[in-house]
């Protein structure tokens, strides 16, 4: 497939996978649309990537927990006349416990940025490339999805669902061309953890539990290519993936979380 002239879209570009993302799409021959809140920072990735891989790229500030910025970045994209072909929904935050004390504005803007921008982003983009018979979509979930297990109720449910949709979306688009994948990284090297609080966790945690964003992009994006609805990154993540899907040990956790 030649990249030439296509472009991704990339939400949460400015660090992590995000970033990762951009530049292994960029290295692919794609010019790059870049979101996320920091202008600075995604202008100064886009420029360092457009300068390397000598292809376009630009940043747009958007902060995806307003449920007007799907609509604003769509406008601004097609303003500018720019086609979107690659969708990569990516950006994430560990975010409140579903049973915190406080405000409810923080839990809905939390499932604004996890799950209904993805659908909004989704809603937008995928009947453009469903007309030009090419698209790919690809929803960073996680294996939080994979399972359920007792904690925060909140950060694991989003991402389930994002599976979800993405299975059902790759059902119904993939004879139109566009192929649509759920990734579910396990845990990753990024600012994810340190943003969230949960250094110490990580800090508990044995090496091999982690891999570094270079391996989950790639995986994730040749995942798309072969048409995995949905794909565990990681080679420790696709062993334990089908033992998260057994009913044994789905009721194992059960027990354990104190059920
Ligand atoms: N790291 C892991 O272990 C792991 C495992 C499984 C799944 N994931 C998922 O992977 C995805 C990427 O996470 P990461 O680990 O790369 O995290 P990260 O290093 O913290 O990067 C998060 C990115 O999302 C952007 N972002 C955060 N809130 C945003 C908002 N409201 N609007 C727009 N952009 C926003 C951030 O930029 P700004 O702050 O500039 O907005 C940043 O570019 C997430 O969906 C996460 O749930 C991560």
């Amino acid at each position: 497939m030649s990249a030439e002239k296509r472009t991704a879209l990339i939400t949460g570009a400015t660090a992590g996978l995000g970033k990762e993302f951009a530049r292994q799409l960029a290295a692919q021959g794609y010019n790059l649309v870049l979101v996320a809140r920091s202008e600075g920072a995604l202008n100064d990735t886009a420029q360092a990537l457009a300068t390397e891989f000598g292809v376009q790229a630009r940043g747009i500030a958007a902060d995806l927990s307003d449920p007007a910025a799907p609509r604003a970045l769509f406008d601004a994209v097609q303003a500018e006349g720019i086609q979107v072909d690659y969708l990569v929904n990516n950006a994430g935050i560990a975010g409140p416990n579903l049973l915190d004390e406080g405000d409810w504005g923080e839990q809905a803007a939390f499932y604004q940025l996890m799950m209904i921008s993805i659908a909004d982003l989704c809603h937008l983009f995928v009947p453009p490339m469903q007309a030009r018979g090419f698209g790919r979509v690809l929803n960073v979930a996680s294996m939080a999805g994979r399972i359920a297990r007792g904690g925060g109720c909140n950060y694991g449910p989003t991402k389930a669902w994002v599976i979800a949709l993405s299975e059902e979306l790759a059902n119904t688009v993939g004879k139109d061309g566009v192929k649509v994948s759920a990734l579910c990284p396990g845990f990753t090297h990024t600012e994810f953890h340190e943003r969230a609080g949960l250094m110490d966790m990580k800090n508990s945690m044995p090496n091999w539990m982690w891999y570094d964003a270079e391996t989950v992009v790639r995986e994730g994006l040749a995942a798309v290519e072969r048409g995995k609805a949905v794909y565990a990154s990681g080679r420790l993540y696709r062993l334990l993936d089908p033992l998260f899907q057994s009913v044994w040990t789905r009721r194992l956790f059960s027990v354990s979380d104190g059920r």
